[in-house]
């Protein structure tokens, strides 16, 4: 098969599961061809829900290799910082060249226009860079990468594919002042709080796309507008899970203490069904996200079909926490809290309040990135959701 019917399988892929709706993006993955940018050897993940990971290796077992890098799958560059070996899958994923079925995504819904100004955050390998300046030309995109490596091969990628967008190493939190200012900012890691030089860089009217990954769930696709008053706004449009951005990760799994704390903890029941809080309506996730914030979910799911739905609160020291366990043929389902918050009930109450507003759909929430403080809302921006 040919590097050019790869391509334009891919892009019927993604034209058949409804990422693909522009034609000019599917000019684009001609334009920027997506195995200069990957990796020769590394750990891949199709974008499907419980996929299981493999090694690709261009050299070892090539076609495996490229039916990876021309499919909807991530592919890991980074793990732990470069502590970890990307071919082996094991770690947490620090750097990656995204699916391409979200990275399009993210391109559609950016929207840029023609001598547009964008800020990109999170150059990983380029490829994003790569596909903005196919699309801007010369002059129009910067992207900054925190770890100057990355940023370094990057360049290299991009060299290859005869593309020269301005790559910044530094800390995207802080924008890149110097550019400013910017009609997009397109921002490939994840974010609780949006930092305000993002907002503050743009010029009104910008549009901000970013993957808002408050630690409830998966995370939501951002689409944020700069209002004239200073602050951004808008919708959430859809799923995006990613990386988050150094200074605002957290830890993943279950809390540390939690086999020593168990003792400890109040047991109680719940007649609703844990598994109703996530993963299940992702409207239900935002409301959970606003009106208990600072947590992060995790779920735990056995074999039995049986599952563990964890509650924890986002801090270092002794994090309050509620596991609860849906088992199988039960009526009530046991629930474990320990510290001073009482999460599961925060959680469950949160979850029955969004019933009460009639259960309503992701793309119904907004955000507002202003000046001091950052708020969700529902349907319209005075709608606020007050934790
Ligand atoms: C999902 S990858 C980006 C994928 C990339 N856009 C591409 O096309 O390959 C996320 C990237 O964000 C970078 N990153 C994380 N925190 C950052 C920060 N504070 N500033 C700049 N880059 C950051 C990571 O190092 C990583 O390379």
């Amino acid at each position: 098969m040919t590097t050019e019917e790869r391509v334009e399988g891919l892009a019927d892929l993604l034209v058949t599961t409804g990422r693909l709706t522009e034609p000019l993006w599917r000019e684009g993955l001609r334009a920027v061809p997506r195995h200069l940018f990957a990796p020769e050897a590394a750990w891949a993940v199709p974008d499907r829900p419980r996929y299981e990971g493999f090694a690709i290796d261009r050299s070892a077992d090539p076609p495996t290799w490229w039916n990876a890098v021309y499919s909807d799958t991530a592919i890991a560059i980074q793990l732990d910082d470069g502590a970890g070996d990307p071919l082996s899958g094991a770690g947490t994923w620090t750097s990656s060249c995204s699916a391409p079925g979200i990275v399009i995504t993210f391109l559609q819904e950016l929207r840029p226009l023609d001598h547009h100004r964008v800020l990109e955050i999170g150059t990983g390998t380029g490829w994003t860079a790569g596909l903005l300046t196919w699309r801007l030309g010369p002059g129009c995109v910067t992207s900054v990468e925190i770890d100057g490596s990355l940023s370094a091969h990057a360049a290299g990628n991009l060299a290859g594919a005869g593309l020269d967008p301005h790559l910044v190493v530094g800390d995207g939190a802080a924008g890149f002042a110097a550019g400013a200012p910017y009609d997009r900012v397109h921002v490939t890691c994840g974010v609780d709080r949006v930092p305000r030089p993002w907002v503050e860089q743009c010029r009104p009217g910008a549009g901000i796309v970013l993957p808002w990954s408050p630690g409830w769930g998966i995370g939501h696709l951002a689409h944020l507008t700069v209002a004239g008053d200073g602050t951004a706004l808008g919708r959430l449009t859809g799923p995006a899970g990613f990386m988050m951005l150094r200074s605002q990760r957290r830890r993943f799994g279950g809390p540390e203490h939690a086999a020593e704390q168990r003792g400890q903890a109040a047991v109680s029941a719940t007649r609703l069904d844990p598994r109703s809080v996530i993963a299940q309506s992702p409207g239900a996730e935002v409301a959970i996200a606003a009106l208990v914030p600072d947590v992060r979910s995790h779920l735990e799911a056995a074999p039995d079909g049986s599952y563990r739905i964890w509650a924890i609160e986002n801090r270092a020291d002794e994090p309050s926490w509620a596991a609860a366990n849906f088992e199988p043929g039960r009526a009530d389902h046991t629930v474990r809290q320990y510290g001073p918050r009482r999460l599961w009930d925060e959680v469950e109450n949160a979850y029955l309040q969004w019933v009460t507003w009639g259960a309503p759909a992701r793309e119904r929430f907004g955000l507002t990135v202003g000046a001091a403080s950052q708020k969700v809302w529902l349907d319209r921006p005075d709608h606020v959701l007050a934790a």
